[in-house]
């Protein structure tokens, strides 16, 4: 029988509550225990979500009875208490993305490594069914040589200066809150081509809108260009309503991914749409899951082996450097990531 595991969260916020959600239906793991910086918080979240509450994040961590636990904090956040929980022994899932930059993410990956424990960051398209068929697809050579991919992921966030999307300090703007899913999707897609898990691209092209008083991309764009000739074009933002997809052109025809991230889970949702001399075909992939339910059966599946190969360490890495190199395009530096920002300078 499969052992369930016992899960923590650290903070309570908009995506914890998805991802508790989910795991009503996680067929290898379940809620044990919710960790905020508020016991208050700790307590609300649980009216929803009965477990054990702990008011600070260090108790979540000292909880013997918590096996992995799942890091929803903003972005800044991630490094701190990824390294935190690894050295607590536990199991990590960290929120997208996975730090705010590669020097970070090469910490916490180090932490994972050193405590022996399993890390993942968490894009659960990655460990839908729905991109594994697409991957097979491209492998396949359903549109015959891939040339273009185009990717988009944008929201139109309310003003609202004090939330995280757009705070410098709480690592706001769509390069990094969206812009990483189109960058981890055309890495995915280019990989797949040269039959790899993923590619980086050698050339990097970007412009992008920092606002004036949010101080972060309020929307940006990219042009990539891989070492096997593959070209993407990626479009982000928070402050931007672009309908969000992915397309792949090749030299023989197209396929359509029309829901591309949060994959539906009505019936007939998950698809992709193959166009080829003129004909569309439809795929539907028939899979009603939370895709954070199968993200964490992802984690429960592959928690022995220390990492998954829907999202690898190497692949988490080489998707940071290139968020950095789209955010030192277009000139964002967070203010956290500034010399004078830095402790004991
Ligand atoms: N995979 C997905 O589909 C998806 C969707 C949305 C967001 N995310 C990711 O999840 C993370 C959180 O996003 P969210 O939308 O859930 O954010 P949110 O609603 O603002 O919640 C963040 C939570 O983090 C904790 N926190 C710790 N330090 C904080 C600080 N200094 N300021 C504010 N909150 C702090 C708080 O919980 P306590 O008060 O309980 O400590 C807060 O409720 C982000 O990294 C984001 O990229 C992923």
């Amino acid at each position: 029988m499969t052992r369930r595991f016992k899960w923590g969260l650290l903070g309570t916020g908009a995506i914890a509550r998805t991802f508790a959600t989910a795991l009503r239906e996680c067929n290898t793991g379940e809620l044990a225990a919710i960790g905020s910086r508020s016991m208050e918080a700790a307590e609300r979240f649980a009216r929803d979500f009965p477990a054990t509450v702990h008011g600070t994040y260090e108790e979540l961590l000292a909880n013997p009875e918590v096996d992995v636990v799942y890091i929803s904090t903003p972005h800044p956040m991630h490094a701190e208490w990824a390294i935190k929980a690894a050295e607590a022994g536990k199991h990590v899932l960290c929120e997208k993305p996975l730090t705010l930059n590669h020097a970070e993410a090469v910490a916490v990956i180090d932490a994972a490594r050193a405590n022996d424990v399993f890390l993942m960051e968490a894009f659960m398209y990655r460990c839908h069914p729905q991109t594994e068929r697409l991957i097979e697809l491209i492998r396949e050579g359903a549109i015959g040589e891939v040339r273009l991919i185009q990717a988009t992921f944008s929201f139109l966030a309310g003003w609202n200066l004090e939330s995280r999307l757009l705070n410098n300090r709480l690592g706001g703007g769509g390069i990094l809150d969206v812009g990483c899913y189109c960058t981890s999707m055309a890495r995915l897609i280019a990989g797949a081509v040269s039959g790899q898990p993923f590619l980086d691209p050698d050339e990097l092209k970007a412009v992008g809108q920092i606002g004036g008083e949010s101080r972060v991309d309020e929307f940006a764009v990219a042009s990539l260009k891989f070492p096997n000739g593959v070209l993407a074009q990626l479009a982000t933002g928070v402050r931007l309503s672009l309908e969000s997809f992915v397309r792949i052109s090749g030299e023989d025809g197209n396929i359509l991914v029309p829901s591309p991230w949060v994959i539906g889970r009505q019936p007939g949702e998950a698809k992709l749409i193959v166009t080829r001399d003129g004909r569309s075909e439809e795929i539907v992939i028939n899979e009603t899951r939370s895709p954070f339910a199968i993200e964490a059966d992802t984690v429960g599946h592959y928690i022995h082996a220390k990492q998954s190969p829907k999202m690898s360490w190497a692949d988490s890495l080489g998707n940071m450097k290139t968020l950095d190199r789209w955010r030192e395009q277009i000139g964002l530096i967070y203010d956290s990531e500034k010399m004078a920002e830095l402790p004991n300078q």
